[in-house]
């Protein structure tokens, strides 16, 4: 198996890398503290081809594949997490508007998701009473001529409150998953009313939002794909988001074990740098073998995706290996900076509070699991 990056790969790596460090690090900090969107840093992304990276040139993407993207997201959170999350769920949106909605939708929305004309895209999804179990949301669209009216809320909507576009997921027919559709609604349009941003645990320059939907219309346009295939287009885009979270968990965790490193090489105790330790050490080292099996895992399944081949099961276990891999390493980080790990002048503490979303959001940890099992037992 090679597992050398081809060209472009690594130039989407680089072009991320040089973006974390030149402009996202130096503010990664000051944004999180005062709850700011990272509008420049997005606009940045953009230009860079990062908001559609594996999505068509025409369409204004970079169309530079599954490996590249997942590589571009890992750069991106190792500098500010707030920021690649606002990345990830513009890919993603991008991503499922491009292979599932009508070529005037496409022509209306990717590019501007892509050039960050708009500031972002969103995912609703889950709703109040629904998160996990997203076959039971309640939020409706009804039929009216050329017209559909949604009426309903979400919750824990990312970006909600500045995107351009937002796929949202309402009953057409019965109850249970055959009777969702997914449809395009404009962050303008009349009747969504957006609710302040929740006050979070970390990633706070990327807001987390509730909507309502009020009689709020849409074209028959709106619609993407066929009515009543909204779930499978949510599981599909679902797949992808989750090596993106991946890929986002994996950043996280190399920002903590490279500054850790550091930390080690640098802070004296019992009159030795506290890297001489076999305590330190050991920690360092299974951070380091964790963060690599965590990377492989994601590559694998984005390579899978690439490839065109069947990559469910794959996508499930690098986002729960990740995503619970880069807790531990978080974790560890600030006990080896001790009481600096506790306080807001070291990056280590943002990386806590960052990082501790990643086993819950685009499906919690038990429910990668679930996806793991029923994939060995019944596929
Ligand atoms: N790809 C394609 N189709 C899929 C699929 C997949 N990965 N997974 C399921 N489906 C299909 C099934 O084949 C089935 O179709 P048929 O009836 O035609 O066979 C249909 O979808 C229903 O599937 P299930 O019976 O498996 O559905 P379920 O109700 O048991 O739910 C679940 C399965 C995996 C638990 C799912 O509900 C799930 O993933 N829940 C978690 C939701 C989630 O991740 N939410 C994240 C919110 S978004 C977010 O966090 C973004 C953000 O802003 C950061």
């Amino acid at each position: 198996m090679d597992l050398r990056l081809d060209e472009t790969q690594e130039m989407v790596q680089e072009t991320a890398r040089r973006i974390a460090k030149d402009i996202l690090a130096p503010r990664a900090a000051e944004i999180d503290r005062n709850h700011q969107f990272p509008k420049e840093q997005i606009q940045a992304l953009g230009e860079a081809g990062l908001l559609g990276v594996n999505v068509p040139e025409s369409l204004g993407g970079s169309e530079a594949g599954v490996v590249s993207y997942s590589l571009a997201v890992t750069e991106i959170a190792a500098a500010c997490a707030s920021t690649s999350v606002t990345m990830a769920v513009t890919n993603m949106v991008a991503e499922l508007i491009c292979g599932f909605a009508t070529e005037e939708m496409k022509r209306r929305h990717v590019p501007k998701l892509t050039s960050a004309q708009y500031a972002a895209g969103a995912f609703g999804l889950s709703e109040p009473q629904a998160g996990s179990d997203a076959g039971a949301l309640k939020t409706r669209a009804e039929k009216k001529g050329d017209r559909w009216i949604i009426n309903g809320s979400k919750q824990w909507i990312t970006s909600g409150n500045v995107a351009g576009v937002i796929v949202v997921w309402a009953r057409t027919g019965g109850p249970g998953p055959k009777g969702i559709s997914a449809f395009l609604v404009e962050g303008d349009a009349k009747g969504l009313i957006v609710a302040p941003p929740e006050s979070k645990m970390g990633q706070r320059a990327s807001p987390t939002v509730g909507l309502t939907f009020e009689d709020c219309e849409v074209p028959a346009e709106a619609l993407l794909g066929e009515e009543g295939q909204g779930f499978k287009l949510a599981m599909i885009a679902l797949d992808g988001g989750r090596i993106g979270v991946a890929s986002q968990a994996v950043g996280i965790a190399r920002a903590a074990l490279d500054a850790s490193v550091a930390y080690a090489l640098e802070r004296q105790a019992f009159g030795k740098n506290i890297g001489s330790f076999q305590a330190i050490q050991w920690k360092l080292a299974d951070m380091a073998t964790e963060l690599e099996a965590a990377r492989l895992l994601t590559l694998q399944a984005a390579k899978l995706k690439e490839m065109g081949r069947r990559f469910t099961r794959e996508a499930s276990m690098a986002k729960l290996f990740s995503s619970e891999m880069a807790n531990r390493a978080c974790l560890e980080a600030v006990q080896i900076y001790g009481g600096y790990g506790y306080v807001d002048d070291f990056p280590v503490e943002r990386y806590l509070r960052d990082v501790r979303t990643t086993t819950i959001y685009e499906g919690s940890s038990e429910i990668q699991r679930l996806v793991i099992a029923r994939n060995l037992l019944f596929d």
